[in-house]
C-alpha cells in the first residue's frame, strides 16, 4: 500500500464539513488557545502587530483576512471593505515603498471569499471585487496573491488571474502540486513577470484529479519546482518540508538564480525557528499571516496536515 501523506487527513477534512463538528470545536473552551498558535488574532490590528514583529526580524509578510465559501453578496462586499482598510494601513508602513523590487508586503485572498461561489454571477462578482482589491493594492505599494482552493475552482481562478494580470502584471497565484494538472500549469504560467506560489495542496481531492500518496505529491512538487525555477517568473516556494526547502536552493542555483530571484514561504506559527534561520542566511522568506473571526476552515486544514497537531488539540480539550 502506498503511504498516504497523512492517513487521518481525508477523515479530518470530511468531518470538518459537518456543522455539528464545527459547532463542537468552535465552542470548546480550549480551542481558542490553540487557534492562536496558527492565526495572528481576530482583528486587523492583531495582524499588523504580528506583521511588524516579522518585518523587524527580516521576514516579509502576506496577510490573509480569513474567509471562504461566501454565499452571500453582503458578506463578499464586507470582505472587500476589510481588505481595503487593511491595504490603507499597510500603505503607511515604510515597507510599502519598495517599488521595482520584491515587495515586502503582500495580501493573500481567496476568490471564494470575494463571491466566486455565489449562485448567480459568482465569477463576475469575484472578478470585479478582485479588480478593486488589486487597484487598492497597487496604490498602496503592496502585492496580491490569489490563494488556491479546491479543484472545482481551479479553472475559474486561473482564468480570473489571467484576466487581471493584463492590468496588474504583478498579481500572484497559487498552484498545488498534488493536482495532476499542475506540472502543465507551471509550464503555462512560468512566463516573464509571473509570480507563482507552489504549495503541496491542503484540500481533500479525489484520486481522479490529485495524487494521493506522499511520495507522488513530493515528486510532483520537485518537478514543478524545477519548471518554475527554469522559467522566467518569480517562484514562491511555499513549504515547511526540509526536502523542498533544500531543493529550492539547489534548483535556484542550477537555474542561475540568486537569493533575490525567488522566495521561501511558510505559515504563521509553523517552523518559526527555521523561518528565522533562512532569513538570517540571506534567503527571502515570506510568512503567511492569517487573521479574522472565520478561522475554522483554515484551522482544520492545519490540524489535518499534521497528526501531532490534532493529538495536541484533543489532549488539551480532554485535560480541561
Ligand atoms: P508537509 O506537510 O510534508 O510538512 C513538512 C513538515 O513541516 C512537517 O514534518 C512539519 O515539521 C512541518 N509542518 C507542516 N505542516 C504543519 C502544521 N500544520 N503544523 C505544524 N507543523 C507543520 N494550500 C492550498 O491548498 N492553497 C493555498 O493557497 C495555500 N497557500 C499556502 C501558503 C503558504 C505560504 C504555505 C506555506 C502553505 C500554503 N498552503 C496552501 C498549504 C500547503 O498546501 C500545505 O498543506 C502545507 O504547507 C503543508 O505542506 P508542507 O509543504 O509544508 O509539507
Amino acid at each position: 500500500p502506498r503511504a498516504l501523506a497523512n492517513p487521518l487527513r481525508p477523515a479530518i477534512l470530511a468531518a470538518a464539513r459537518s456543522p455539528r463538528v464545527k459547532s463542537a470545536i468552535t465552542r470548546a473552551p480550549g480551542t481558542r488557545s490553540i487557534v492562536t498558535r496558527f492565526i495572528a488574532g481576530e482583528t486587523r490590528s492583531d495582524a499588523l502587530v504580528a506583521a511588524r514583529t516579522l518585518l523587524d526580524s527580516g521576514r516579509m509578510v502576506s496577510i490573509d483576512h480569513l474567509g471562504e465559501d461566501t454565499t452571500d453578496l453582503t458578506q463578499a462586499r464586507a470582505a472587500v471593505a476589510e481588505y481595503r482598510s487593511l491595504l490603507a494601513e499597510l500603505a503607511r508602513l515604510p515597507e510599502a515603498r519598495t517599488a521595482g523590487e520584491t515587495r515586502r508586503l503582500e495580501v493573500s485572498v481567496k476568490l471564494s471569499a470575494l463571491g466566486q461561489a455565489l449562485p448567480s454571477d459568482g465569477r463576475a462578482v469575484a472578478l470585479e471585487h478582485a479588480h478593486h482589491l488589486c487597484a487598492a493594492a497597487q496604490e498602496a505599494g503592496v502585492w496580491v496573491t490569489v490563494d488556491a482552493e479546491d479543484h472545482t475552482t481551479t479553472d475559474s481562478t486561473l482564468s480570473i488571474v489571467t484576466e487581471l494580470r493584463a492590468d496588474y502584471p504583478w498579481l500572484g497565484t497559487v498552484l498545488q502540486a498534488y493536482l495532476r494538472r499542475t506540472e502543465g500549469d507551471c509550464r503555462d504560467l512560468s512566463g516573464p513577470g509571473s509570480r507563482i506560489r507552489l504549495c503541496k495542496g491542503a484540500y481533500r481531492e479525489p484520486e481522479s484529479v490529485a495524487y494521493q500518496s506522499r511520495a507522488e505529491v513530493d515528486a510532483s512538487y520537485l518537478r514543478c519546482l524545477t519548471v518554475l525555477m527554469d522559467g522566467q517568473g518569480y517562484p514562491m516556494v511555499a513549504s515547511h518540508d526540509p526536502v523542498m526547502v533544500d531543493a529550492a536552493a539547489a534548483s535556484a542555483a542550477g537555474a542561475g538564480r540568486g537569493a533575490g530571484d525567488y522566495e521561501h514561504q511558510m505559515l504563521y506559527g509553523i517552523r518559526d525557528v527555521e523561518q528565522a534561520r533562512l532569513a538570517a542566511g540571506g534567503a527571502q522568506v515570506r510568512v503567511y499571516v492569517p487573521y479574522g473571526g472565520q478561522w475554522y476552515g483554515y484551522f482544520m486544514r492545519r490540524l489535518a496536515e499534521r497528526p501531532a497537531n490534532l493529538t495536541f488539540f484533543l489532549r488539551s480539550l480532554a485535560t480541561r
